[in-house]
């Protein structure tokens, strides 16, 4: 059985996450999203909050599921006997970046592979902080996030003004 690990802020998940989300279950056994807590960035949803939306966004993906960790991703990865990484790739920029932190991986645990999925050309654009500006400005941003969290997003951005 192949368990891998897509690990990131997801601060929210976005529609172009969902596609990788999805095309990698197709693939693996088993895909774990895995939920970033201690970032230095001040996300806008708890990790919980984060968690949440991942699960309602991924009800009918039977092999996947979302958890938080802490930590190094290596660490977590190990715990839940996962032989990969899955990262996707907008675009070359995104490339550099990374390519470290896969090397960074594989320095830390050679028996965990990072694997690069593209992402697909409809959601190359889209990242959680435009959906957090868009959102925030009072823009359209019901094609960039899943269906299933989008009253969520809206809610969290009254709750903020
Ligand atoms: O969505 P993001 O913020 O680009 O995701 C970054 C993430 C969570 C994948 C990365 O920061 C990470 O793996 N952090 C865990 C700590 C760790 O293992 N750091 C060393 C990686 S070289």
């Amino acid at each position: 059985m192949t368990t891998v690990v897509y690990p990131g802020s997801f601060d929210p998940i976005t529609c172009g996450h969902l596609d990788i989300i999805k095309r990698a279950s197709k693939q693996f056994d088993k895909v774990i999203v895995a939920v970033l807590n201690n970032s230095s960035k001040k996300p806008m949803f708890s990790a919980e909050e984060r968690v949440k939306l991942i699960e309602k966004s991924i009800a009918d993906l039977p092999n996947c599921s979302a958890e938080r960790f802490d930590g190094l991703l290596v660490d977590f990865a190990r715990q839940k006997n996962a032989s990969a990484v899955v990262k996707g790739l907008r675009a070359i920029t995104d490339f550099e970046y990374e390519f470290q932190m896969a090397l960074l991986n594989k320095k830390m645990e050679p028996e965990i592979e990072t694997i690069f999925m593209v992402t697909n050309a409809n959601y190359s654009y889209i990242s959680s902080s435009i959906v957090k500006e868009i959102a925030s400005l009072g823009g359209d941003f019901c094609d960039l996030v899943p269906a299933e969290i989008y009253e969520d997003v809206k809610l969290k951005i009254k709750e903020g003004r």
